[in-house]
């Protein structure tokens, strides 16, 4: 799809990348650049860079990297006409209508069209649950402790008895079977006929961090089964990387965020001013909601049911979430079943006191260790403070490790300097192993080494591009030799005519109207990564100028080797050979 050049950039300028990406990422200025944790990889330290004179965000830790579309099509997931359409939005520009490739098309079509059904039918449900015909489920969301504020702050709502009268109210609205079929609000079935997915149900719309529609979860109303029904995955709605409530909760000005089991959870905590809390999607939680929190947050509260499966639950999510470079901590609820049942019984404070009492991750799970031994039994007792120091063993931070023995000793009172011994020695086997698995790693494959030897046959023409932004004063000796063609690989072709054009004119360098002109994500996070390898010149002109022509050089020798492959007149490559000869003996210099 092509948009005209000159809105693409126009739009850009309107929307300054600071102040865009400030609103997803905290950033802190240092010197004339901001800097926060990148929200594309997990680390502790900030290397996510944003430059506001080139108008571009960087990260030195995963080499993620762009302009303000590259940041929007990333973080949100969109496509680049997506990403197009939101900064038009907030720069308040209206766009011109657009000519897209039929398969571009269709698949924005499908996305929007689900977007907007999504809507309609979460609409339709909140206008039912408040209509006559919802008094039912009105009557139970009122019996389970919900004020009308807190019934419209989650859009709730509530799904007729018909069998089709969503259906029929999304046709109404100009939804065509075909868009409706992979909605996983309605089946279309031509045999048994078309009927919605939900029905009698309270529902629950579940939405993105940008607050739009994406499913929808539906419970019945007092017993029944299944208690929960779930919108199937859509290309809108992944359970793996969504969380209940987190529209709320990135908001919220809590620095935790309150991770619990169920939708009610999220709700009543919610309600109880509780505003961090959120809820995975009737799956089990992933490493995809970790780094989805990690965004937001560095400390995760566990709030799960106070059963056995919660407590599996729990200790099934605290590696992920310390994988993820999360803290955790563990509250406890007993004797109430789960958030929702405590809060009803003894009110926020109480609920607030539990959190101030949370256990730390490692010692939940050190305690329910030590619920699977008998403590009066010694064997047993031995075998138990065996498996505690393998636990305490995987800590990395000695400090935190120390901490750790001595808080174990005391609670299980085990002798802290046996422990110590214990964990010391269980440290050095599993340091061994992994030193073992390392060196058994898999040989390279042959996929690798070809993309090694693509990258090796690039990089001179990667440098070289790099340099002239950095160093736009070369350009005068460089152009003498190399021009755009001669950049073989076809991204840095396009960018090398931008960049060459840019420097003829003596303009001031703008990388990010350069990135402007590819619309994929990949080719984007390409070209800004050219423009972010500083390359540090700390070594003598000498060392230098040599440098610049031996990359000077391996660029013109490839591009005439090239023409040469291509030419069968004599005289062209008579005149190739001269040409090589020459640049074998090229000295630049400034
Ligand atoms: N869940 C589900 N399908 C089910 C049961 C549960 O998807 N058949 C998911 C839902 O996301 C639900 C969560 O698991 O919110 C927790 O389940 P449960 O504790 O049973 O429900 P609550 O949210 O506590 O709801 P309620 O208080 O109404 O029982
Ligand atoms: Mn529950």
């Amino acid at each position: 799809m092509r948009y005209e050049e000159q809105i693409i950039e126009e739009v850009r300028e309107r929307n300054d990348i600071v102040d865009v990406i400030s609103s997803y990422v905290t950033l802190k200025k240092r010197g004339g650049s901001y800097f926060g944790l990148c929200p594309f990889h997990n680390e502790k330290s900030p290397s996510f860079h944003v430059d506001q004179n080139r108008q571009m965000y960087y990260c030195f830790g995963c080499g993620q990297g762009g302009n303000v579309y590259t940041f929007l099509m990333e973080y949100n997931r969109m496509t680049f006409p997506e990403a197009l359409k939101q900064l038009a939005d907030r720069a308040g520009i209206k766009l011109p209508e657009q000519e897209m490739s039929p398969e571009k098309r269709r698949e924005a079509d499908a996305r929007s069209a689900l977007r907007e059904m999504n809507k309609q039918a979460a609409i339709y449900y909140n206008y039912l649950l408040k209509s006559s015909r919802g008094s039912n489920a009105m009557n139970y969301l009122k019996s389970r402790g919900l004020t009308d504020e807190t019934i419209n702050h989650f859009g709730l709502g509530y799904s007729d008895i018909y069998p089709d009268d969503l259906y029929r109210y999304l046709q109404s609205k100009g939804f065509t079977d075909y868009q409706m079929k992979d909605s996983s609000l309605v089946v279309i079935d031509s045999v048994r006929g078309n009927r919605d997915r939900f029905y009698n149900r309270v529902m629950f719309p579940i939405m993105d961090p940008g607050q739009r529609v994406i499913g929808f979860g539906g419970r019945v109303m007092g017993d029944g089964q299944p208690k929960y029904l779930n919108s199937n995955e859509t290309i809108l709605f992944d359970k793996g990387r969504n969380l209940y409530g987190l529209n709320y909760a990135r908001r919220s000005r809590n620095r935790a965020i309150i991770l619990c089991e169920g939708y009610m959870d999220v709700i009543s905590l919610h309600q109880a001013g509780f505003t961090n809390a959120v809820a995975p999607l009737g799956t089990a939680f992933t490493p995809g909601q970790a780094l989805l929190l990690k965004r937001y947050t560095e400390e995760v509260i566990l709030s799960f049911d106070s059963d056995g499966a919660g407590k599996k639950a729990a200790l099934r999510a605290l590696p992920i979430l310390r994988d993820n470079g999360l803290r955790a901590s563990v509250l406890s609820m007993t004797p109430y079943k789960d958030p929702d049942e405590l809060i009803k019984a003894e009110g926020a404070e109480a609920y607030q006191k539990r959190i101030e009492e949370a256990r730390p991750g490692r010692m939940f799970e050190l305690d329910c260790l030590s619920e699977n031994y008998d403590q009066k039994n010694p064997d047993s007792r031995t075998e138990f403070i065996h498996a505690a120091a393998k636990n305490l063993s995987r800590i990395e931070d000695s400090i935190e490790r120390d901490n750790y023995v001595t808080a174990a000793a005391n609670r299980f009172m085990i002798n802290r300097k046996e422990l110590e011994k214990l964990v010391e020695r269980y440290g050095m086997s599993y340091q061994l192993e992994q030193a073992g698995d390392r060196y058994k790693k898999e040989p390279e494959t042959r996929e690798r080494r070809e993309e090694k030897k693509k990258m090796s046959k690039n990089q001179p023409q990667r440098i070289l591009l790099t340099w002239l932004t950095d160093y736009p004063e070369l350009y005068p000796v460089v152009s003498k030799v190399v021009g755009p063609d001669d950049f073989l690989t076809p991204l840095y072709h396009s960018v090398a005519i931008m960049l060459f054009d840019q420097l003829e004119q003596g303009e001031e360098l703008k990388p990010a109207r350069i990135i402007d002109r590819f619309t994929d994500a990949e080719d984007q996070k390409e070209v800004a990564s050219l423009f972010h390898a500083k390359l540090d010149f700390g070594i003598s002109e000498e060392d230098r100028d040599k440098a610049l022509t031996d990359v000077v050089r391996k660029v013109k020798l490839a591009s005439i080797e090239e023409q040469m492959v291509h030419t069968s007149d004599i005289v062209e490559w008579q005149k190739l050979i001269r040409q090589k000869k020459e640049i074998q003996e090229l000295e630049l210099k400034r």
